[in-house]
């Protein structure tokens, strides 16, 4: 599970090498689509909960006195709109008492800049453990303005959650946030003249909201 950036964990595992086949496959319907990104977020999440905090306390059994165990770090889960909202609940599944914000933000066709468009971030960003999840890596502009936003609300503990990473992306990740550590399913080629992950699997947005 390492990777050749350093800041960068790649979470190889069977069901991952399969179900990135299903996405990645032009022919797949929209419910195999969400099916295939679901299981791969849920192992995605179980890995970036691993190094958690955790509290002791006492507790009884119905047979005797041990010690019990809970995590010491608010979490919260701040999808990039629209397709991070994929990958979030496979976080809650494990933490269900995590807060939610939302970054809506797209790609300017053209210039392939992020575009702001909606913000909505809980309070306690500061100390909470906050993971930025958003399927796709490409350029890597979207995830940077989201972590710097984040960084200026006051967020110390980042971490970022992509499916697939483009290495352009993850270069830039590691030069503007050394700090932040991304975990991710894969990491392509390279771009495309139109900065689309090759070999990718085309805009995850529209796969996973059926809006082709
Ligand atoms: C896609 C993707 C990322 C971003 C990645 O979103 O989900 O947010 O582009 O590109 P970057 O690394 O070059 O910034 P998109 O603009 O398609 O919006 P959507 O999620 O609403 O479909």
């Amino acid at each position: 599970m390492s990777a050749k950036f350093e800041h960068v964990t790649l979470i190889e595992h069977p069901v991952i090498s399969r179900d990135l086949t299903v996405l990645r496959d032009k022919s797949t319907n929209t419910a195999d689509f969400r099916g295939a990104l679901k299981r791969i977020a849920i192992i995605l999440a179980y890995h970036a909960l691993k190094e958690l905090p955790l509290k002791t306390f006492d507790i009884e059994t119905p047979i005797e006195k041990t010690t019990g165990y809970d995590i010491n770090q608010e979490i919260m889960v701040v999808p990039i709109l629209r397709a991070g909202l994929g990958l979030s609940d496979a976080i809650l599944q494990f933490v269900p008492d995590a807060k939610v914000g939302h970054l809506g933000m797209y790609r300017d066709e053209s210039t392939h800049e992020p575009v702001d468009y909606y913000s909505n971030i809980p309070n306690g960003v500061e100390d909470a453990m906050v993971l930025v999840v958003d399927p796709m890596l490409a350029t890597g502009g979207s995830a940077n303005d989201a972590l710097s936003f984040l960084k200026k609300k006051g967020a110390q503990h980042l971490r970022f959650i992509s499916l697939i990473s483009a290495p352009e992306g993850l270069k830039l990740l590691g030069e503007k946030h050394p700090d932040v550590h991304t975990i991710t399913a894969a990491i392509d080629e390279r771009l495309n003249k139109d900065a689309f992950i090759v070999p990718g699997l085309g805009d995850a947005g529209d796969r996973y909201f059926g809006t082709l």
